[in-house]
């Protein structure tokens, strides 16, 4: 497989549409999933969750949460219309969302375990955009990871906080040993295709099951802190 020069970075949306077909489709591709699952996300869960969320401090950095995932689509979204990408495109009614979006959210320990897990799998997707050959793209990335960040904070601020008892701690694991699962698959399958497109034209940098390892390592590592398992997974996807 050859990859582009290392000096290869696409600077506009006009600049983008002079690029061959398979560049196009591939940095199209990247932004309509993304404005999709950050839609789809805010709605199914973090504006939910307002209403879940325990006291007022904490529905007050839930609303920030809510805030900024809506607003992240809205980037994606705006990058994608810049692109030319018809706004319909760019809706979860139009192309299937994340399997993980199917389990409903019941409690705010479910809340809470998503921010520290599935954000944590969307910091390592951003961080790999975040040296991406189009530009557009690379800035609205680095733009997006304080934000992601904070989110994952956010997760392990409040989860550790339930922690502190028997019974949240309890619920903690149960919310982990049911969300989990649908998390390693987030990544995309071994071997994908498509991943070697985004890898050969410097839109990505790592393969799908690098990403994962990378993932899973750091997942570990997080719930371990507080005493928490990750359930034993089937064989990565
Ligand atoms: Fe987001
Ligand atoms: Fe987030």
């Amino acid at each position: 497989m050859s990859t582009v020069d290392p000096g290869f970075e696409v600077k506009t949306c006009a600049e983008l549409a002079e690029q061959p077909e398979e560049y196009q489709n591939a940095v199209r591709k990247i932004v309509v999933s993304h404005a999709i699952n950050e839609l789809y996300g805010a709605q199914v869960f973090d504006e939910p969750a307002i209403a879940l969320a325990p006291t007022p401090y904490a529905k007050w950095l839930t609303c920030r949460v809510a805030m900024e995932e809506y607003g992240h689509h809205v980037r994606f979204r705006d990058l994608g219309l810049e692109m030319g990408i018809p706004a319909e495109e760019m809706t979860p009614d139009r192309k299937r969302p994340l399997s993980i979006f199917d389990y409903p959210m019941k409690s705010w320990a479910d809340f809470c375990v998503i921010k520290l897990l599935a954000d944590l799998a969307e910091i390592i997707q951003v961080e790999d955009l975040s040296r991406c050959t189009f530009l557009p793209l690379r800035n609205l990335a680095r733009m997006t990871m304080p934000e992601e960040m904070f989110h994952a904070e956010f997760g392990e601020k409040f989860t550790a906080e339930m922690c502190r008892s028997e019974e949240g701690k309890a619920e903690i694991q149960k919310s982990i040993d049911h969300y989990f699962p649908y998390l390693p698959a987030f990544f995309g399958r071994s071997g994908s295709k498509n991943n070697e497109i985004f890898r050969k034209w410097g839109i990505k940098m790592r393969k799908n099951e690098e990403m994962r390892a990378d993932y899973l390592e750091r997942a570990k590592a997080i719930t371990a802190k507080f005493g928490l398992t990750l359930p034993d997974l089937p064989e990565a996807a």
